[in-house]
């Protein structure tokens, strides 16, 4: 067993596209992790999926070896020498192995939570710049959680090869983040490897030994920190262990499923599974519990062994009471993500509603911060309403149902959830157009409110305040960040920013601006629910939410797009847009001809006559029965805007 004292577990954090990926590739090939032959770029990215788009979903975590020779001196670039402690330490440890436990994380914030996760996992983290972008709005967002986890953080700038890098600037606006002096920044390129195996010196150096939370080394406590489905192994839980360790086959209990489980497997990550017959505190690793029912294993859940000795832990440990056998406490786990956009999934064939109830357990697995409950919506069948992170989170859950269980869905218009105070002040909560109550009934209407930060160069602060034209937005702040980039604060009801918004932002920056979005608070809105009727039938499938200032705009749109892409039938079809009872907008679809008489030839002009007149009445007929049977082709349509 590898003493916890030669062990090192971090992760690599920094804004999107950054380099996290890239550097991890650099530490894989100098531990010898993946042979050289194996190597591809951004070899972490393993997902599919994630080497299609070009950036990271999931954090990714793997096991390295790194063989520390004595230091020459602490730091080659400026020649200083280590201190009389350090070389002390260096002596000490001349030709040892360490474990080095890597995750590399995800940069975007729609997939924060992930970061979140993998940093209670850790005990160190590199915070990673790009030196031609400068800090952007995720590297404040993540450097705040790594803080706030207690976690050493070592800083470093990177892309230093690019032409247009701003090195020293880019120092000089991480030292005033930290508080440190720039020396203290590691210079590096990912790319080309620069610095890159000091860097990861400076993890062996300045990150300390897992820390363990018991005294006792015989009890066994693990942090699920993520996991996934096997169908012959079950639940494969990865994990953080923080006391004592566990063994195959060994019994285990996950203490806040309530579940419990026996370990088919364990090991560590390779990247890929690598099993073992062990796994010991302070390790990261997997544990493929056996465990079948996809909805009692959740992350930040607690992992421990049912055989353990109870009387050697300390009194303060021990808490819960399974089968007679006090357990111990279960470690702090994770806050529970709190999902901010809802969007409605139907599967295009509804006998598939069962295979994407099992494909969204399975998921959420491997996506803790996915959320989704059963509703039926008229002319789309049974479905799920989901709770995501962002627009991008929707997206990508969308796609890997897709990939990964073959099912092709209709998805509705991301949203938010409004809280509606009745007449007889009841909080409602409303998560889809279709359960918004009588406007009589309604007393106060309340949406949510986020802090959006906006990092941008001052070149583009026109074009970027361009967006905010016609926006609820308000301006909070405005403040030179660095030398080069402005700090924008502004409060927005989500509601404006989640569809779009972002792509707007890198349309009028050319790439340039970040963004950031927290939640704030729930403030009073003057929304309204924009109806549409389609041949005076209500669609609630097409029905919005929208402020009262917009509903005319809104109403227009929708009837519009409508008729374009809903098929002609044979009456005409009026389609409307009402609100509160009254039409604010309509559009006619006029009825097909068909030639009911081209069957016939020569000059039986009766027969024809009495054709033309069976059509009108049949159309008479229809018009009168109002049916029109809307295609799944067009609610897709609409839905995907
Ligand atoms: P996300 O996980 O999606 O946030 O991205 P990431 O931070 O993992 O970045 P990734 O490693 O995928 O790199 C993004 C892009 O920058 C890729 O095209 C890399 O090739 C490039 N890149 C990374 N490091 C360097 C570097 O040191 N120099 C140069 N020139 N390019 C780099």
């Amino acid at each position: 067993m590898t003493d916890r004292k030669f062990m090192r577990n971090f992760c690599i954090i920094s804004h999107v596209n950054h380099g996290k990926s890239t550097l991890a590739d650099r530490f894989l090939e100098l531990t010898k992790t993946v042979p050289a032959e194996k190597m591809r770029p951004q070899y972490l990215n393993s997902m599919d999926l994630e080497r299609g788009k070009g950036i990271t979903i999931k954090m990714h975590p793997v096991r390295m070896c790194w063989n520390v020779g004595r230091l020459k001196c602490w730091n080659e670039n400026d020649k200083t020498f280590p201190t009389s402690e350090q070389s002390e330490r260096s002596n000490k440890r001349s030709d040892q192995t360490f474990i080095l436990n890597l995750i590399d994380t995800p940069g975007h914030v729609d997939f924060s939570y992930e970061v979140s996760r993998s940093l209670a996992a850790v005990e160190g983290a590199i915070l990673l710049v790009d030196a031609s972008q400068g800090i952007q709005a995720q590297t404040l967002a993540n450097f705040e959680l790594a803080k706030k986890q207690g976690l050493t953080i070592i800083p470093a700038v990177n892309k230093i090869d690019l032409p247009q890098a701003k090195v020293e600037e880019t120092k000089k606006e991480l030292a005033d983040l930290l508080e440190i002096s720039p020396e203290e920044i590691f210079a590096i390129s990912a790319k080309l490897g620069t610095n890159t195996r000091e860097l990861l010196e400076a993890v062996i150096e300045k990150v300390p030994p897992p820390k363990t939370s018991l005294l006792d080394q015989e009890t066994f406590r693990a942090l699920i920190f993520d996991s996934k489905y096997d169908s012959f192994k079950g639940v494969i839980c990865y994990v953080r262990v923080f006391d004592g360790e566990i063994k195959n086959g060994e019994k285990i209990y996950l203490m806040a499923g309530k579940i419990e489980g026996k370990v088919k497997e364990l090991g560590y990550f390779g990247p890929e599974f690598l099993p073992q017959q062990k796994l010991s505190a302070g390790e990261i690793g997997y544990i493929a519990t056996g465990i079948k029912e996809t909805g009692k294993v959740r992350v930040g859940d607690t992992i421990i062994s049912l055989k353990f000795k109870v009387e050697s832990m300390p009194r303060t440990e021990t808490k819960f009471l399974v089968r007679g056998l006090e357990l111990p406490r279960a470690l702090a786990g994770y806050q529970e993500p709190k999902p901010m956009v809802f969007a409605s999934f139907y599967p295009e064939n509804s006998n598939d509603f069962e295979i994407l109830e099992e494909a969204l357990m399975k998921l959420k697995l491997n996506d803790a911060s996915l959320t989704f409950q059963p509703e039926r919506k008229e002319g789309l069948g049974r479905g799920f309403l989901g709770g995501f992170l962002g627009s991008l989170h929707i997206e990508i859950v969308a796609e890997r149902l897709k990939r990964e269980y073959g099912l092709a869905l209709v998805i509705s218009t991301p949203s938010v959830i409004y809280k509606i105070l009745t007449q007889k002040n009841q909080e409602l909560l409303i998560f889809s157009p279709g359960d918004w109550p009588e406007p009589s009934m309604i007393k106060e209407i309340q949406e949510p409110w986020m802090k959006l930060e906006i990092i941008t160069p001052p070149g583009y602060l026109g074009q970027v305040l361009k967006i905010f034209e016609n926006s609820e937005a308000i301006h909070i702040e405005k403040k030179f960040f660095g030398q080069n980039r402005l700090l924008l604060i502004y409060e927005i009801p989500l509601r404006e920013i989640i569809i779009g918004f972002y792509d707007k932002l890198k349309g009028a920056s050319q790439g340039f601006a970040s963004m950031n979005y927290q939640f704030l608070e729930y403030r009073k809105a003057d929304l309204i629910k924009l109806e549409i009727l389609v041949a005076g039938k209500k669609e609630e499938a097409f029905s919005k939410i929208v402020p009262k200032n917009r509903a005319l705009e809104e109403g227009r749109k929708i009837v519009a797009k409508l008729k374009e892409i809903l098929p002609a039938q044979l009456f005409s079809v009026a389609i409307q847009a009402v609100i509160s009872g009254k039409i604010i907008a309509r559009e006619t679809i006029k009825a097909k001809g068909r030639d009911v008489t081209a069957p016939l030839y020569g000059g039986d002009f009766t027969r024809k006559r009495k054709l033309l007149e069976k059509q009108k009445k049949g159309k008479k007929r229809l018009k009168e029965r109002g049916q029109v049977r809307i295609p799944p082709q067009v609610y897709l349509k609409m839905f995907s805007q």
